[in-house]
């Protein structure tokens, strides 16, 4: 990647975080003691088999799910300590999230369903304009925005789902097998568009897969085997 690593700005820093779920008697350890820590503009990818947890932490890291025990730290602010209203607020301003399945509303056009992040947490002082402009026409959507998400290909709806993700400038994006549902063509084009816009906007990017191809370009590389977080290669350690 040519994207600059700052060592001395960490974004995200994760610490033994655990997440545990109860189903009748059994209890798994979907995430086990997992800490991590991510600096500024970096490109992450989180590999590892299925059921080993990838998902759990992506929606822990995101805030969009609670850990039982352990801190996640973002950009200064533990947002392990922030109760909803907070955790809320702080994930429209800084935080996206892009899924395998794009998770659109289907009653609302594309247009609408990207707009939706500007509705919910208004930036102040933020162009939307411009940045809707831009994405729209570096995503190849212009002339789908009038369309429901039923009259989209399987690629076109996930771009629309990375327009909405992104139209906030999230300073982080996380992304769980964005490329997942996609064929080969479509999963590079949707990866250099997510690497173009993370270049533009000097964001730092989370991404689960199992596409090596994919995890090849990040800058650091993390593996998730059984609940447990470890580093696979230190490319980046420059
Ligand atoms: N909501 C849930 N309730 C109970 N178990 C869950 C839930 N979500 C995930 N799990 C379990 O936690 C483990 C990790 O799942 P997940 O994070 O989805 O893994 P991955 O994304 O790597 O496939 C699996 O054993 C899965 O069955
Ligand atoms: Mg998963």
């Amino acid at each position: 990647m040519s994207t600059e690593i700052n060592k001395d700005r960490v974004i995200l820093e994760a610490t033994d975080v655990v997440r545990q779920y109860t189903q009748s008697d059994e209890v798994i350890t979907a995430v086990n003691r997992a800490s991590m820590k991510v600096y500024e503009g970096e490109f992450i990818a989180i590999v590892g088999a299925s059921g080993s947890g990838k998902s759990t932490l992506l929606h822990l890291l995101a805030g969009m799910d609670r850990p039982q025990a352990g801190t996640i730290t973002i950009r200064g602010q533990e947002i392990t300590a922030m109760n909803a209203d907070e955790l809320g607020r702080f994930r429209g301003n800084y935080l996206g999230m892009v899924f395998q399945t794009h998770n659109l509303i289907p009653q609302f056009t594309a247009l609408e369903n990207i707009l939706i992040p500007t509705l919910m947490c208004h930036k102040e002082g933020a162009s939307y304009e411009e940045m809707f402009k831009k994405l729209v026409v570096s995503l190849g959507i212009e002339d789908r925005l009038h369309h429901l998400p039923s009259e989209l290909s399987g690629g076109q709806q996930q771009r629309v789902a990375i327009a909405r993700a992104l139209i906030n400038m999230p300073h982080i994006l996380f992304a769980d097998e964005p490329t997942g549902n996609l064929d080969r063509a479509n999963a590079d084009e949707v990866l250099e568009l997510l690497l173009e816009t993370k270049n533009m906007i000097g964001q730092t990017l989370i991404m689960v897969t199992h596409d090596m191809s994919i995890a090849e370009r990040a800058d650091r590389v993390f593996r998730m085997d059984d609940g447990k977080l470890e580093l696979c290669n230190r490319r980046s350690a420059r």
